[in-house]
């Protein structure tokens, strides 16, 4: 399976923009409303903090003005926006749509719901986009996960939060970024986590934790073995950023340092669908991806998904634009 065809019409990334609400819940305001401590949240998940506020609407189309703004694109070129959410703003339509509405584009627009997979689920299929004739495509991961979290419960309230992250994808004649992919579900997974509508967050930590470290490893290796890398090779790892353990675990069994890894989950918590992009915006930013870096995007979730996929970071490819 799915390691980029030869020939393949390939994409860069040209742009990028993130957005977080202003207010924030610290692990000091949840010990006032559940039984726990600071100290056991940044021990036992790494999370100091999480935003929370705003719609998934109103982050996207912040993120999303902003990548776009980078790129130079003009709105109306676009030719689709795919937003990865798990909280859209309402059952119908799809959120989306709002936000097409907001930042001017004129194209499709649609939801994309693979829990905490979802941004690197969206990406694939822009790509999937791209090879099928569309040149430029917007890629946002939203959550608004303070609206299905209880937050006196010390099982999930202590995790989750809210942001969104964006990336503006443009075609390229000739190869793009993208090496391979890997996308998973195991729906007899599903009782471990979910969220009924109306409801809030149902979680059974420890086997979503025993599975997460296990499937992230799965897709990851599926993806280097698909692009004919080593972890050797991978020179940041993008991880979805739910606890720093399950992520040291995974790096430990794929034989990739911590270090070479982008972590923002101290201060955004588990933002799901927003996680991987708000890492990956939080790296570039930083400076830590020179031309030519191989990238490993590895994400999990409620399903139980997982995705992964590998780019190699080319700014050099964005001359080549159709
Ligand atoms: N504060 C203080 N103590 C706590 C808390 C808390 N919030 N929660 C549990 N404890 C206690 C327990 O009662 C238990 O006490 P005991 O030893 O006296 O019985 C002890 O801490 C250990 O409890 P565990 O449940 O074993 O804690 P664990 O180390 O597994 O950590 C956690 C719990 C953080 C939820 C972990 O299991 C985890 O991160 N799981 C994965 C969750 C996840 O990533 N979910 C998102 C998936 S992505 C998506 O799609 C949204």
């Amino acid at each position: 399976m799915p390691a980029t065809r030869p020939g393949v019409r390939g994409a860069v990334i040209t742009g990028w923009g993130t957005a977080l609400p202003d207010t924030v819940l610290t692990n000091a305001d949840l010990e006032k409303q559940m039984d726990t401590s600071d100290a056991w949240i940044r021990e036992r998940t790494g999370i100091h903090q999480r935003h929370v506020g705003g719609s998934t609407a109103s982050l996207s189309t912040a993120s999303g003005r902003a990548a776009l703004e980078m790129s130079g694109v003009d709105p109306a070129d676009m030719d689709a926006l795919v937003l990865a959410t798990t909280t859209p703003d309402r059952a119908v339509p799809a959120t989306a749509s709002t936000v097409q509405h907001e930042l001017g584009l004129a194209c499709g627009a649609f939801d994309v719901n693979a829990a905490c997979s979802g941004w690197v689920y969206a990406l694939v299929n822009a790509h999937g986009l791209i090879a099928m004739g569309a040149d430029k495509v917007l890629v946002i991961g939203t959550d608004t996960l303070d609206r299905i979290t209880d937050y006196t419960d010390r099982n999930t309230g202590i995790l989750f939060g809210n942001g969104s992250g964006a990336v503006v994808l443009e075609a390229v004649d000739g190869p793009g970024q993208l090496l391979s992919w890997d996308l998973d579900s195991v729906g007899e997974a599903e009782s471990a986590l979910f969220c009924e509508i109306g409801g809030v967050l149902q979680m059974e930590g420890r086997e979503v934790f025993r599975r997460a470290v296990r499937i992230m490893v799965d897709s990851a290796t599926k993806s280097m073995r698909h692009a004919g890398v080593t972890a050797d090779d991978i020179a940041l790892v993008i991880p979805h950023q739910a606890n720093t353990r399950i992520i040291a675990a995974a790096l430990e069994r794929l034989g990739i340092e911590y270090e070479r890894s982008s972590i923002v989950l101290d201060t955004t918590g588990n933002t799901s669908s927003a996680s991987v992009p708000l890492a990956l915006a939080a790296a570039l930013d930083a400076g830590r991806v020179d031309a030519g870096d191989l990238i490993l995007f590895v994400g999990f979730g409620a399903g139980m998904t997982a995705a992964s996929s590998i780019i190699r970071w080319s700014p050099d490819a964005v001359e080549a634009r159709p």
